[in-house]
């Protein structure tokens, strides 16, 4: 079974444990790579809709892993019980959805020793949201694919925590990918600076709310090329 290099991340994130619970698991791909490269014994694989369990079903038979796997029909993390699986996977939905999904079953996330999440979109509301609410980002990742960048951030609900990362260029870049100078951090810098900037060279600036905008848009800009260069401040 080939799976893509944005899959083909997620799996290798997930620490060798005991269960994983895959939340939207749609085609099932990742429960079955993790089934079948030992790194788990079991796996839950969940989702909202009944066709995408039945595919995941699927794959699984054709796989040879169904029987360690459970499926699942509902709403995020909701159909977990807490303490049922070491951690939980959320890739492929924007990330305005998942904060939601992590809000609505605040005692599983309690439970959990990680959440390995893969926004689809908005990463910077997500990561806003985790500084913001005792999560501890224990590692982040990025990849580039089909020319697209996607962003994974492992994390783990800390009650006592406080923010330690630095927020930068409003959420849009993640601290530990920063740090650790990843290979795309170039790139992706390059990269952020250039949409800024075909979207302001679009822009209607008759209006003050257009204007404000603006503003606001060369701060991040700014930020973003003094990242680029080296100088997070
Ligand atoms: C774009 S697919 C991503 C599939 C897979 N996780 C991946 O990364 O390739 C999104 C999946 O999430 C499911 N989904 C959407 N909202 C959901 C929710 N609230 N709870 C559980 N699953 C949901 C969809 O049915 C779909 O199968």
């Amino acid at each position: 079974m080939d799976i893509s290099s944005r899959l083909d991340q997620v799996v290798k994130m997930v620490p060798k444990c005991s269960a994983v619970a895959d939340i939207g698991t749609d085609h099932g791909y990742v429960l079955i790579a993790l089934l079948k490269r030992n790194r788990i014994t079991r796996g839950i694989a969940s989702d909202n809709k009944k066709k995408p369990l039945e595919k995941a079903m699927m794959n699984a038979r054709e796989e040879g892993v169904a029987s360690h796997l459970d499926f699942r029909l509902g709403s995020g993390l909701e159909t977990l019980k807490p303490d049922e699986v070491n951690g939980a996977v959320i890739a492929g939905m924007g990330g305005i959805l998942i904060q939601d999904l992590i809000t609505s079953a605040p005692e599983v996330v309690r439970s959990l020793d990680f959440l390995l999440l893969q926004p689809a979109q908005n990463p910077e509301i997500l990561r806003k949201f985790l500084y913001e609410n005792h999560f501890e980002i224990l590692d982040e990742e990025m990849i580039k694919e089909d020319r697209r960048y996607y962003e994974y951030l492992m994390v783990k609900y800390v009650p006592e925590k406080t923010a330690s990362l630095r927020k930068l260029a409003d959420y849009s870049v993640g601290d530990i990918l920063y740090r650790k100078g990843h290979p795309l951090m170039e790139d992706f810098l390059n990269d952020s600076i250039r949409e800024l900037e075909k979207i302001q060279d679009k822009m209607d600036l008759s209006s003050e709310n257009a204007r404000n905008k603006q503003v606001e848009m060369n701060k991040k800009i700014n930020e973003l090329r003094r990242l680029r260069d080296g100088n997070a401040g």
